[in-house]
């Protein structure tokens, strides 16, 4: 049931986008990737276009710039920034946490198909004492999480002093807990340049960067739909030391 809801709609098939058993991310900074064929957790089909999160490309063709030893996604889904993390910094070791089994098996999947299974450490649920156990003890590590409002638990750099001198990408889920933005913004006032970077609606604009005829940009916009309850809004916390 899962596995089809994030299949999409039926102009996907009519597309013949999702047809393909071996398909590869359009576009964006993780063009390329193989990727699997369903979803977990989130909309399928803007991942495969790779419009997915659209705001945050210039996040992470920025990051592309810097060396992380270290990557640490919370929050993994099927693996996008998984996948996409370990082709943009193929030196980099990558820890995950998907509480989802069908999720972690997808990952374990997509690195096989994309061969940097000897560099992951795919695990389940993360509590605060696993995220501190994978923090490196020194460096500059990036951590990318989405975690449906568990970042209040999570982020907190008292209970895992480490993430003072991390790179934090967090989507920020005030839109289940108001003020949840606010107390993330004074737990790293002191340590961190905050960034905050809103969603916003997918316009035909939007559809450029894909290789597609005109008629089919047009068409495969209702696709790019990330399905969101509400307008969201991402955090990019960079270390100021
Ligand atoms: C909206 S989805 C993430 C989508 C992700 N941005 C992607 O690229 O696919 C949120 C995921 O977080 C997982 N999750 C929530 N809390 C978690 C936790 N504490 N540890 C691990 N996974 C968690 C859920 O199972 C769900 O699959």
């Amino acid at each position: 049931m899962r596995l089809n809801k994030y299949r999409g709609p039926g102009l996907a098939a009519r597309l013949k986008l999702g047809r393909d058993k071996n398909p590869t991310v359009l576009s964006g900074p993780f063009k390329g990737l193989r990727y699997p064929t369903y979803g977990i957790g989130s909309e399928y089909f803007p991942k495969l276009l790779g419009t997915y999160e659209l705001e945050l490309h210039p996040t992470f063709e920025g990051l592309a710039n810097t060396t992380f030893q270290d990557i640490i996604i919370v929050g993994a889904g099927e693996g996008y920034y998984v996948g996409g993390l370990a082709r943009r910094f193929p030196s980099a070791r990558i820890v995950c946490f998907e509480a989802d089994p069908d999720g972690q098996t997808a990952v374990a999947e997509m690195a096989l198909a994309n061969e940097f299974s000897g560099r992951l450490d795919n695990r389940g649920f993360c509590e605060p004492a696993d995220l501190r156990a994978v923090l490196p003890e020194s460096g500059r590590p990036l951590l990318v999480m989405d975690v449906e409002g568990g970042e209040r638990q999570l982020l907190d750099p008292e209970a895992i002093p480490a993430l003072s001198r991390t790179v934090i990408v967090v989507e920020v889920h005030d839109c289940f807990e108001p003020g949840l933005d606010e107390l993330l913004r004074q737990r790293f006032q002191a340590t961190h340049h905050c960034e905050d970077i809103l969603s916003q609606p997918r316009t035909l604009d939007d559809t450029r960067g894909l290789p597609l005829s005109d008629d089919l940009r047009q068409r495969v916009l209702p696709l790019m739909n990330e399905g969101r309850p509400a307008r969201m809004r991402w955090f990019v916390l960079t270390p100021l030391a």
